[in-house]
């Protein structure tokens, strides 16, 4: 368990899979994350044996996210961690609507960071947000990210192409900050 100021990120469970069919069936929480379609049980567990193999080759980190009460209410990971040029891409969901926009994505992140920079070694976490994920920019800009960059009209959803930003957050800048 790795504890924050609001989350504690701790391992994900097979026994948490019908949660992410749940939550992924709801389109305002697919919608910044390039999922087009809901899933099925038997998905989220093909999911889940594909994520354990990542997990063991050290190719990713994903934790589930719950609050101090113990509310399972998302995930949080590192992906492709590349431990030559020490970088990875960060990437959430918080799947209980109910708990957006009280301070727990920040946290969360802030949270994996402190894993990603003082444990892992990492130098720098970047991630993709959509340019409309006003709530995720903010959110991201208050871990601390910084936008770096925009990929032109990258993403089609919603019967148009959108702009995508990455922002990204150094160590050192990590550091600073505590
Ligand atoms: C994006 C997400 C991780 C953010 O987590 P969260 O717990 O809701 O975020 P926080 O409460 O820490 O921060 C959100 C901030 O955005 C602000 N915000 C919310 N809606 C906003 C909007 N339309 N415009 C501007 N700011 C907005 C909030 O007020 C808050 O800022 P504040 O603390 O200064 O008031 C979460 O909402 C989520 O998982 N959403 C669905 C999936 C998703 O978008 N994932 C990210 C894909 S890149």
């Amino acid at each position: 368990m790795i504890v924050g100021e609001k989350v504690r990120l701790r391992p994900i469970e097979r026994d948490d899979l019908p949660r992410y069919v749940e939550w992924f069936a709801d389109p305002e929480v697919r919608r910044y994350l390039a999922l087009y379609l809901p899933f099925s049980l038997a998905q989220e567990e093909r999911w889940f044996e594909n994520l354990l193999e990542r997990l063991e080759r050290r190719e990713d980190v994903v934790l589930a996210i719950e609050t101090a009460e113990g509310v399972h209410i998302g995930n949080v990971g590192l992906h492709r961690i590349d431990w030559r040029n020490r970088n990875a891409e960060l990437g959430i969901a918080i799947g209980e609507r109910s708990y957006w926009n009280q301070g727990y994505g920040t946290d969360a992140i802030r949270t994996l960071l402190g894993l990603a920079f003082r444990e892992m070694n990492l130098h720098r976490v970047f991630l993709r947000v959509d340019a409309d994920n006003a709530r995720g920019i903010r959110c991201y800009e208050k871990a601390g990210f910084r936008r770096e960059g925009v990929l032109r009209e990258a993403v089609f959803k919603e019967g148009a192409y959108h702009d995508q930003y990455i922002m990204s957050i150094l160590q050192s800048e990590f550091e600073a900050n505590e």
